[in-house]
């Protein structure tokens, strides 16, 4: 082992010598270029419990858990400007850091680009790299993955498994709710749902754009009570959207 260490470092030695002054090295010594491996290891194993839990969520449902767009966001790329996005980001990372010992839901409501995708999406990534399953969805999208169990020749799986599968992710966030006017099927389907989920000790997310009133009344005061029950968290995100930041002025 020594000798290997002498290796190392008369290697690093020499290779000094001979580099140009304009280039510096990467690594001092051995114990650097340790650290540097044991670093990488991290990140690999990181990656590959991702994409474990990724691949779950697929065989569960045909696609992943959190789409493309927000795969990246994390809690620490989410941009303070003012105390309000302190206030949300604080309360997401508590969530997600306490999740194990919880079963509370969440709502955050607020207009579009105001980030709630984005930090719902930080606290996902955060669970899938805590050995969860997570499902970020729609409420088209699951809509229409429930209508194609109608249809026998476009799927084997049927609406009472696929219920059953919404059901048993960890955490399931339902995205985009009063985008549109949903139909009373729609809300049955969200209440029962909420219902399962609830009953069977799992927590659920919700992204809006409505206030508490106009969830209330889209969705029936009884499912608005349940996903406060307990250390709940409500966030109103209340300021304008990130998009001018990105696009200009949008
Ligand atoms: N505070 C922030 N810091 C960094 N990026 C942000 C922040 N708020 C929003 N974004 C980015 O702006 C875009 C729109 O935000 P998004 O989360 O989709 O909004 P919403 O779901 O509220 O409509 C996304 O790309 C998101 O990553
Ligand atoms: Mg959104």
């Amino acid at each position: 082992m020594r000798k290997k260490k002498y290796k190392i470092n008369n290697f690093l030695a020499k290779l000094k010598k001979i580099m140009p002054t304009y280039i510096q090295p990467k690594f001092y010594n051995d114990k650097e270029l340790l650290l540097w491996n044991q670093e990488q290891g991290k990140k690999y194993s990181e990656s590959i419990i991702r994409k474990n839990k990724a691949m779950k969520i697929k065989q569960l449902l045909g696609r992943s858990g959190i789409k493309e767009l927000y795969i990246n966001c994390s809690f620490n790329n989410y941009y303070i400007n003012h105390e309000g996005h302190r206030k949300v980001l604080y309360a997401a990372r508590k969530y997600a850091e306490n999740f194990k010992n919880n079963i509370a839901s969440f709502i955050f409501s607020g207009r579009p680009g105001t980030g709630k995708n984005h930090l719902a999406s930080a606290i996902g990534n955060y669970l899938i790299l805590h050995g969860y399953n997570i499902l970020i969805i729609t409420v088209a999208d699951l809509m229409s993955t429930i209508k194609s169990t109608f249809n026998r020749s476009l799927t084997k799986i049927t609406e009472e498994k696929l219920l059953q599968n919404l059901s048993t992710v960890d955490l399931l966030i339902i995205d985009e709710i009063g985008m549109q006017i949903e139909s009373r099927y729609e809300k049955m389907i969200i209440n029962q749902i909420i219902d399962r989920r609830s009953s069977s000790k799992k927590s659920t997310g919700m992204l809006s754009n409505l206030n508490h009133k106009q969830l209330k009344n889209l969705l029936g005061e009884r499912v608005v009570d349940r996903m406060c029950l307990g250390n709940s968290l409500w966030l109103t995100f209340e300021w304008e959207s990130y998009r001018k930041n990105i696009y200009g002025n949008k």
